[in-house]
């Protein structure tokens, strides 16, 4: 018998097993959303009036099992007393299933994570498809929140504490033979088998393994505040607590209750709940709806591009290339220097070792780079991406000699990361068919391509651009082509503020120090420093023609000295093993208490100038490209978000501040005034 509801299906098999097959309605995933839960009610009560022969929890959908709990619906939280309410109801749920008088199992095969391992969690038994595409995890963590549904307790009780503090403070995911040895799942067998598999499980109801002493140890009242104070440690160095709460309130969760676990269930729901609805997570969850957004604007069904051919086999163009190919595309790499062509191949083998585990994954993307001196590549390319020397003059003379040998309908690409398109194209025959996709350094690492369109980039070549971007996993920002375009033009005022700070005598390691207090991911001089010194002087220069402001005397000096940063072993900083060695800040000093908001403000104003001057053409598509492109403290949701936050008129009062004091850098731009 079959009872159909809309996001599940019930059926009882001849042996008296219920198979609860979930398939969201209207999506290609699927999330635990409150309707789900809800229907889960429904069968989980039924089942236990009348308990079958066993439970077997599976997915109908192909993408995976379950990707966690639905995001979309965090956001709608504003009060904790809704979301406690919402939580309770799902640990009753799960506490009912975890409770079944019968073999419960969970069928697992692709993503099984957050709320959805929980739920598998829930069932006495987890069998998984052991191919690459099952990942099981709790990476709750990540939109700065713990699991809620039972996860932080059951987690800790099946793998011991070390196991599923790993799991749950980094977010990271494992495979299924990965879960199997950590005892996260019983089993972990061929897709082929994993009916056969569950279905044993429910006919035989093993009696469960202990955990091993060791694993329980590190658990008992005794050891636990030592344990504690280790986890905090370790997460303190990634993540601290005034920024990011949930971590360090899931270590006190086990901490303060473990010995009861019902208690602990209990703290877990009020800790998540008051998570959930304070600002770090529902700005986590923001991001993370705003990198869907990105790869929205990637989407297409039929736009096929198999053939990359890259001109330039540079820092930048090689790394695109050895990127492209990675990402399953055949790429032809162009250079009229064949050095530079053999170092790419070099580097490109180094990056395929440290990311594919697989040989012979690795020799199959190396197949694919394939050095192309002479450009014979560029005839059968879908896309062209050049990516020589910064100079308008060689690159128009590129691309007239390119255009004719092109393919009519190939993608016409500059890597370019200062010069209009139009100073490019004039030179073109099909000047629309010249797009940027500007790409951030190193490739393999960040994650925001910029696409650039000129006035007369024609629509569909974009749209094409960001489709390429999103299949090679890359995140496609649609911005104008005006000076810096968007990521260089925030980041560059911050740098200079952070050099005229240095020029000011104010210690190097105390202004990095001061933007990451704000939440940075690396200090402003650390960043130039690994940017290159003469990178930011080009930039700068290149800015500062366009939009005004000062270029600092320092970093001319610096460069003219052969100071560039990492890359010659000395910039502000230096370098050891490719290391900053940052002299500590003298005893006793603090930088002036506006030191943080030099450094921010100038990134701030600059945000609001972007948005003015329609170099992107929302706010959010501006707080997601200086999310993606700069690292700017996620949890704070963007700088125009922030700014809305903490209140516009408050914001703008602490700039004219900084007018006063420093001057004309920090006028507050005009956009100001059309901010609500
Ligand atoms: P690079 O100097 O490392 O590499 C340029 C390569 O192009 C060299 O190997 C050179 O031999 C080759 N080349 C020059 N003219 C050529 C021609 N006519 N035909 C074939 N090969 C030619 O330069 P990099 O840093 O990779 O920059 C390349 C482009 O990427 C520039 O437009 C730059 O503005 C942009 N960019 C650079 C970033 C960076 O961090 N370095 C970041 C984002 C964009």
């Amino acid at each position: 018998m079959t009872t159909t509801y809309q996001h599940w299906k019930v059926a009882n098999d001849s042996d008296g097993i219920s198979w609860l097959h979930l398939d969201k309605a209207n999506a290609s995933a699927n999330v635990l959303s409150e309707a789900i839960i809800m229907e889960l009610e429904t069968i989980v009560a039924g089942l236990n009036k009348s308990p079958p022969k066993g439970v077997i929890l599976l997915s109908d959908k192909s993408s995976g099992f379950i990707a966690g709990a639905d995001v979309k619906e965090f956001t709608s939280y504003t009060d904790e007393a809704t979301a406690l309410a919402a939580v309770r109801r799902a640990h009753r749920i799960f506490n009912t299933l975890n409770a079944l008088p019968c073999p419960t199992v969970a069928m697992i095969s692709g993503f099984c994570l957050g709320g959805g391992m929980e739920l598998a969690l829930a069932c006495q038994y987890r069998v998984a498809d052991d191919s690459p595409k099952t990942r099981l995890g709790l990476p709750e963590v990540r939109l700065g929140i713990h699991p809620g549904f039972g996860g932080t307790v059951r987690s800790i009780q099946a793998i011991g504490v070390f196991a599923a503090m790993d799991l749950m403070l980094t977010g990271r995911t494992v495979d299924a033979r990965t879960a199997k040895r950590l005892g996260l799942i019983q089993h972990a067998v061929p897709l082929r088998h994993l009916r056969t598999a569950a279905r044993s499980m429910v006919m035989t109801a093993p009696p469960h393994k202990a955990l091993k002493w060791w694993k329980t140890l590190p658990s008992h009242p005794w050891l636990r505040p030592q344990v504690a104070k280790l986890l905090r440690k370790k997460v303190a160095a990634r993540a601290p607590q005034d920024h990011y709460p949930a971590p360090y309130a899931l270590i006190d969760l086990w901490l303060q209750y473990f010995d009861d676990p019902t208690l602990m269930l209990d703290q877990e729901a009020q800790s998540i709940t008051h998570l959930i609805v304070g600002s770090t997570a529902q700005n986590l969850v923001r991001v993370f709806l705003l990198q869907e957004q990105l790869k929205s604007l990637g989407r297409s069904d039929d736009y096929n591009p198999r053939h990359v051919h890259v001109i330039g086999a540079g820092v930048m163009g090689g790394d695109i290339a050895a990127w492209c190919a990675l990402r399953g595309f055949t790429v032809t790499l162009q250079d009229q220097k064949n050095a530079a062509l053999a170092n790419v191949i070099k580097r490109a083998h180094g990056l395929y070792k440290k990311i594919i585990k697989d040989r012979l994954l690795v020799t199959a993307a190396m197949d694919r780079l394939i050095p192309d001196p002479k450009g014979n590549g560029i005839k059968r390319a879908d896309v062209v991406i050049e990516a020589i020397f910064e100079d308008p003059e060689v690159k128009r003379t590129l691309f007239k000699t390119i255009e004719p040998l092109m393919k009519p309908d190939a993608i016409m690409a500059t890597n370019t990361s200062s010069i209009p398109l139009d100073e490019i194209s004039s030179v073109l025959t099909r000047p629309q068919r010249l797009v940027g996709l500007h790409f951030f350094n190193p490739v393999s690492k960040m994650p925001l391509v910029e696409i650039v369109q000129s006035t007369k980039t024609d629509k569909t070549v974009a749209q094409q651009a960001a489709a390429f971007t999103k299949r090679i996993d890359r995140l496609p920002l649609p911005v104008a082509s005006k000076p810096g375009f968007l990521v260089n033009r925030i980041l560059m005022p911050y740098l200079m503020e952070a050099v005229v700070l240095a020029e000011q005598g104010i210690p190097l390691a105390a202004i990095d120090h001061a933007a990451l207090n704000f939440g940075m991911p690396m200090g402003p001089i650390e960043l130039a420093d690994t940017v290159g010194l003469d990178i930011c002087l080009h930039v700068a220069e290149n800015l500062s023609q366009h939009l005004g402001g000062e270029v600092p005397e320092r970093l001319r000096s610096m460069v003219k000295a052969g100071h560039l940063g990492r890359k010659s072993g000395q910039g502000f900083y230096e370098f050891k093993k490719d290391t900053a060695i940052k002299p500590a800040i003298p005893a006793g000093y603090s930088a002036p208490s506006d030191t943080e908001n030099r450094l921010i403000f100038r990134m701030l104003n600059e945000a609001v100038a972007c948005l003015r001057d329609g170099v992107v053409e929302q706010a959010d598509m501006a707080d997601a490209g200086i999310i993606f492109g700069t690292g700017f403290a996620p949890f704070r949701g963007g700088p125009l978000h922030y700014i809305h936050q903490v209140g516009v008129k408050e914001m703008l009062h602490t700039l004219e501040q900084l007018q006063q004091r420093y001057g004309e850098r920090f006028t507050p731009d005009a956009g100001w005034s059309t901010l609500k």
